[in-house]
């Protein structure tokens, strides 16, 4: 199975001074999801997103959100912000004390669920959950920051989870690649089998280039 290869820029990366262009452009580019990521200074050291962020950009885009929850404890959490239909929402599974619970509360609400792996987590804390998931994030910087350097494992990480998937008859859950997904990076994450891709300031937010030029180039990176 070949699944659809998309773009999630990161909206942590954007000037959210004019976040309201931004969403247009990303509109016209016809972006496939929203990254936005939740850290709560625990799970990671740093704070970003939240949930009134989400709600305002919810009403001012029809693109999906990819919601990525950096947060502990996430039981419950889900409920706080704004998503439906269509929408991704991504929790660590180190964060988790009762994945399924969680993974399940979103599915519930029309959303696809996704579980996020930090680097040096293994793919075998995956082996009971499969059927509870739609995709896998795999991170591939430890998450907290952007513009840190691709941890190289994580590709043969990706290509590893691609096999056991396909071989296991999971050939539709998708693989998100997400932390330094540079033009080359993205090119060998998309070789690997990863479909989505997060755009933060390695690629999308490149501040050689206008946003609208490097999704173009990014889309040939992955295709
Ligand atoms: C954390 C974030 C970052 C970041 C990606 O989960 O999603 O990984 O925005 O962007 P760069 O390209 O700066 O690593
Ligand atoms: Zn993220």
């Amino acid at each position: 199975m070949s699944l659809q290869k998309k773009i999630a820029p990161s909206l942590m990366c954007a000037d959210f001074l004019r976040l309201g262009e931004e969403l247009k452009v990303l509109e016209s580019c016809g972006i496939e999801y929203l990254h936005v990521d939740v850290m709560d200074g625990v799970f990671v050291p740093n704070y970003t997103l939240g949930t009134d962020f989400v709600k305002k950009v919810r009403a001012a885009t029809s693109i999906p959100l990819d919601l990525h929850l950096m947060i502990s404890d996430p039981e419950g959490k889900p409920d706080w912000f704004d998503f439906g239909e269509g929408d991704y929402v991504s929790v660590h599974v180190e964060a988790c004390r009762h994945l399924q619970r969680v993974l399940a509360s979103i599915r519930a609400r029309g959303a696809k669920a996704m579980v996020a792996l930090n680097p040096a987590t293994p793919l075998s804390v995956l082996d009971e959950v499969l059927p509870d998931v739609d995709g896998v994030l795999v991170m591939t910087v430890n998450p907290g920051f952007a513009g840190q350097k691709l941890i190289p494992q994580t590709l043969d990480k990706i290509r590893r989870l691609r096999a056991l998937l396909d071989q296991r008859g999971y050939g539709h859950v998708e693989i998100e690649c997400d932390g330094n997904v540079s033009f080359d990076n993205a090119r060998l994450m998309s070789d690997a089998g990863a479909n989505i891709f997060v755009g933060g300031t390695s690629s999308v937010y490149h501040r050689d280039a206008s946003t609208e030029e490097n999704i173009n180039k990014l889309r040939i990176a992955i295709q």
